[in-house]
């Protein structure tokens, strides 16, 4: 069994009829979301990725404006629980420059949010939670793949 395998246990679509059912999932990950964790939100332009970041986000307290981080590539939050980076990789022009923005600083005693994460996916650890989201003939879904631990996530 490789890594992928064993980091990836837990699976789950879920329906985002409207921006409620996106603040409870965002809700749901901010509960279980801990120091180390990546959260990779996947999705084209206009899928809802900072809309959900913006939602984990305001249930972890965060009471200030949550811009999309598009041009200052990340924002960090310091959370009620945890200090939570905020990433936009969509400008980035190599996956080198991560390591200039603090990633793996940020996840040592905190978390990141990554929207656009193909353009850096080395980077992300082998437990990060993936969330794909899709707007298909105009239903939003969400699938949700990550480790065992995320069983029991809903919304
Ligand atoms: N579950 C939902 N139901 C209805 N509208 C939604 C939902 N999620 C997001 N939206 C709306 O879709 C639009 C795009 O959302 P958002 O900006 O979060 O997308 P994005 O994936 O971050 O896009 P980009 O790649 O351009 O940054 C916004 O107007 C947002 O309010
Ligand atoms: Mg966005």
């Amino acid at each position: 069994m490789d890594m992928a395998e064993i980091s990836e246990t837990f699976r789950q679509t879920f329906a985002l009829p409207d921006l409620d059912a996106t603040a409870r999932l965002g809700d749901g990950i901010a509960r279980g979301l801990k120091a180390g964790d990546a959260v990779a939100l996947w999705g084209g332009l206009g899928a809802g990725k900072t809309t959900l970041a913006r939602a984990i986000l305001r249930a972890l307290g965060v009471m200030e404006d949550v811009p999309s981080p598009t041009f200052t590539i990340v924002q960090s939050y310091d959370t009620t629980r945890l200090v939570v980076s905020h990433y936009d990789l969509y400008r980035i022009k190599s996956p080198r420059e991560m390591q200039e923005l603090g990633f793996d600083d940020a996840l040592l005693d905190g978390a990141a949010l990554v929207e656009w994460p193909e353009r850096a996916p080395e980077i992300l650890p082998t437990d990060a939670l993936h969330v794909r989201l899709a707007l298909t003939d105009g239903a939003r879904t969400a699938r949700v793949t990550g480790p065992a631990r995320w069983e029991g996530l809903h919304v």
